[in-house]
């Protein structure tokens, strides 16, 4: 696996930490970036309180079969998130595989094999999913069956009931004074040492052809952007169709296609579609202006790691404004450890004992900061008064701040039925948020919303100036597009059409089930025998928001009777219906599809809807079979393992 890692580079993860004279690695196992984030926040804390020679690593980039060979005055960090059903990031697969072998074989076959290896972990996981932070318990398990010594507790980050960053926060200073012991480490005064260095380049502007303006890589910088694409080097795709389903006050829902016929990229119905994002241009403006940049915006600078083993997260030479735009969160919630590091460079004293306090005091940064979903920008123009903070060194920005991280989509198309067209199905809500001005509004559903304006040449109601200088200024581009990636998934379709299969999809959750239901449509066509097809969907009143309303009368025509669609309007009628409850109504008939072995097919919302639809299967099967709930509960657990059980959920 070459991801990420440039040729000529050392696998060997003990080579590389005897040339850069390294005493600590932290590997990370990050999907959407915060594994990543909380290692580099652990390597500079380290460094920066206790001296240590620390080192972030992506799993993907090593090898681990000589862990063992690691001298004992070193120290291993594993952060690593779980991701869906208890599975780890991509960039982990081959180390969770390799850790958790039977036969993991390391270069001296001491036994045991991992005896003098010192480690500590930390998990990001979400209790909403059944395998909580399985991957981070896994691996732990492992290692300690193999010999290896861990250091402190087994810290575990819950992102389900949003405690994330709190429990990172509360795990890592025991963690820290047990590590200190060990090795006997003095804490010292943690001075900001900068990690990046940047240097203005005076030659250049932003006309230069190398420049780059929030092009990913080399190849889209020439124009000559060249597949595979994939996390690492999106499509940027043409957009040839971009609708609204629905619009009410607070929401709206796209649909949208993006052609892939210009690529090698291709997919399979129930797959993910990732979207890669730009800032809106009215937060890349307040960023800019609260830190004094907005001068220097189109600047063209070069940023240079100044450890050997630091990653410069995006390429350069560019310019202020297309870091901010194309290439850091500058909208995500902000951890309470880098406002207590802005603290040092506030621009008077009140609001450095300000930002010390929110730093310290979980309760009061929920009171002033949180609780009004404040970004980075709006909480310094709070703090200090709309005072610029331009004595912050940029790199603590570049540190401080998440990289810009796609965004998941359920493909919402057959690849059976266009195969070279991606459809996309996103609701776009903005919050009013009490004691805040704005609503607050997410990244990537705005900026679709953005891009579907543009492409039907509607008026723009927000300022957002977006650019589209990811596709490069030097390259011509006829429309809209947007750059995507298509990331594999294991919510697939029985390859037996002649099997019934039951799909639970409320609200956006219902995205997949368009693919699906075409797909079988289409099946039905072609003259294959397609078993029931019964499709459980919920939305709030059929006037607002029943989506693809007119599509399922069409499939109905192909699939006949074997195509049902029961709908809980949860606001039409003087109490709330749900899917769950439909599915409590047709007990018997659920219970006789699952005795058939029906596929079931849960989508959408990870927090309350697909545990409560998991507890009303079960439920049924108890009542309807007349066995304690505790053995039904055994009976779905069995249908998950077996993928008769498939859910594709978020939160
Ligand atoms: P973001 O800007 O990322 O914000 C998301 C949330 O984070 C906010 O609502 C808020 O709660 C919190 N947040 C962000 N910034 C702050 C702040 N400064 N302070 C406090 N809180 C903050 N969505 C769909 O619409 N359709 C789909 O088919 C679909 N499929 C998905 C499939 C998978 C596998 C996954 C993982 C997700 C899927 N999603 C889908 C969700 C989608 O990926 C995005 O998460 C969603 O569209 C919101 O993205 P955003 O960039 O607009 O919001
Ligand atoms: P509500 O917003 O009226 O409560 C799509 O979002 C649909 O899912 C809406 O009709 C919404 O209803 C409903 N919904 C909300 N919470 C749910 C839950 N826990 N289980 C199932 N459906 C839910």
């Amino acid at each position: 696996n070459t991801n990420g890692l440039k040729a000529g580079k050392t696998r060997n993860i003990i080579e590389k930490i005897e040339e850069a004279g390294k005493n600590c690695i932290i590997f990370y196992g990050s999907q959407t970036g915060t594994a990543e984030d909380y290692a580099s926040r652990l390597a500079k804390e380290g460094k920066s309180r206790f001296g240590l020679e620390t080192m972030v690593a992506d799993l993907e980039d090593y090898d681990y079969d000589n862990l063992d060979q690691l001298p004992e005055d070193k120290v291993v960090f594993f952060v690593l998130a779980t991701y869906g059903e208890g599975e780890p990031t991509d960039n982990a697969v081959d180390f969770y595989e390799f850790i958790t072998g039977e036969d993991a074989s390391f270069s001296e076959s001491a036994d045991p094999p991992l005896g003098t290896l010192k480690y500590v972990t930390f998990g990001l996981g979400n209790n909403t999913y059944e395998h909580y932070n399985s991957m981070v318990r896994n691996v732990d398990k492992a290692l300690t069956k193999l010999g290896a010594h861990r250091i402190g507790d087994a810290g575990e980050g819950d992102d389900g009931a949003g405690t994330m960053e709190e429990d990172f926060l509360a795990w890592k200073e025991p963690m820290w004074a047990a590590l200190a012991k060990k090795m006997g480490l003095e804490e010292r005064e943690a001075q900001y040492e900068p990690i990046f260095g940047i240097v203005e380049r005076e030659g250049l502007n932003k006309e230069s052809h190398e420049v780059y303006l929030g092009e990913p890589n080399k190849m889209h910088l020439e124009g000559s952007a060249r597949g595979p694409f994939n996390a690492h080097n999106p499509y940027i795709a043409p957009i040839v169709e971009s609708r609204e389903i629905f619009s009410v006050k607070d929401r709206n829902c796209l649909h949208m296609e993006v052609d892939i016929s210009g690529s090698n990229l291709s997919y399979q119905t129930g797959d993910h579609i990732a979207i890669w994002p730009t800032n809106a241009g009215q937060e890349v403006d307040y960023f800019l202006d609260i830190l004094g940049l907005t001068e220097k915006r189109d600047t063209v600078i070069s940023v240079k790691a100044l450890e050997p083993t630091a990653k410069v997260p995006f390429p350069t030479p560019t310019t202020y404004d297309a870091i901010a735009r194309y290439h850091m969160e500058i909208c995500a919630p902000i951890s309470r450890q880098f406002v207590a590091t802005l603290a040092a460079f506030a621009p008077d004293e009140s609001s450095k004992a300000e930002m010390t306090k929110l730093g310290q005091d979980k309760d009061y940064f929920h009171e002033k900061v949180s609780k009004y979903h404040y970004n980075l920008a709006g909480l310094l123009r709070s703090v200090g008064g709309g005072q610029k903070w331009n004595n912050v060194p940029f790199s603590a920005f570049i540190e401080g701040l998440t990289k810009l991280q796609p965004r998941y989509y359920s493909i919402s198309s057959s690849s059976a039925v266009q195969p070279k067209k991606i459809s996309i199905t996103a609701v776009v809500e903005s919050q009013l948020i009490p004691g805040r001005a704005d609503p607050f509004q997410g990244v990537a559903t705005n900026y679709l919303l953005a891009l579907k304006e543009k492409q039907n040449g509607e008026p723009n109601p927000k300022p957002f100036g977006l650019t589209y200088e990811i596709c490069g200024p030097r390259n011509k581009y006829d429309g809209i597009h947007v750059p995507v990636h298509v990331r594999h998934s294991n919510f697939k379709l029985p390859s037996d059409p002649s099997k019934p299969i039951i799909m639970i999809g409320p609200g956006t959750g219902v995205a997949p089930f368009r693919g699906f239901v075409q797909e079988r449509a289409k099946q039905a066509e072609d003259g294959e025998t397609v078993g029931k097809t019964i499709l459980f969907f919920g939305c709030r009143k059929r006037s607002e928001d029943f989506m693809y309303e007119s599509e399922w009368e069409e499939r109905k025509k192909a699939l006949g009777d074997a195509f049902e669609m029961p709908i809980a309007f949860s606001r039409d009628g003087p109490k709330k219906v749900y899917v769950q409850h439909l599915l409590k109504e047709r007990s018997k008939e659920i219970n006789e599809l699952l005795e058939k072995k029906a596929y079931v097919y849960v989508c959408g919302d990870a927090a309350n809807m697909a545990r409560e639809v998991n507890t009303m299967l079960a439920q049924i099967i108890s009542e309807q079979r007349g066995i304690p709930e505790a053995k039904a509960e055994e009976i779905v657990k069995n249908m998950r393992a077996s993928n008769q059980y498939q859910e594709d959920v978020w939160s």
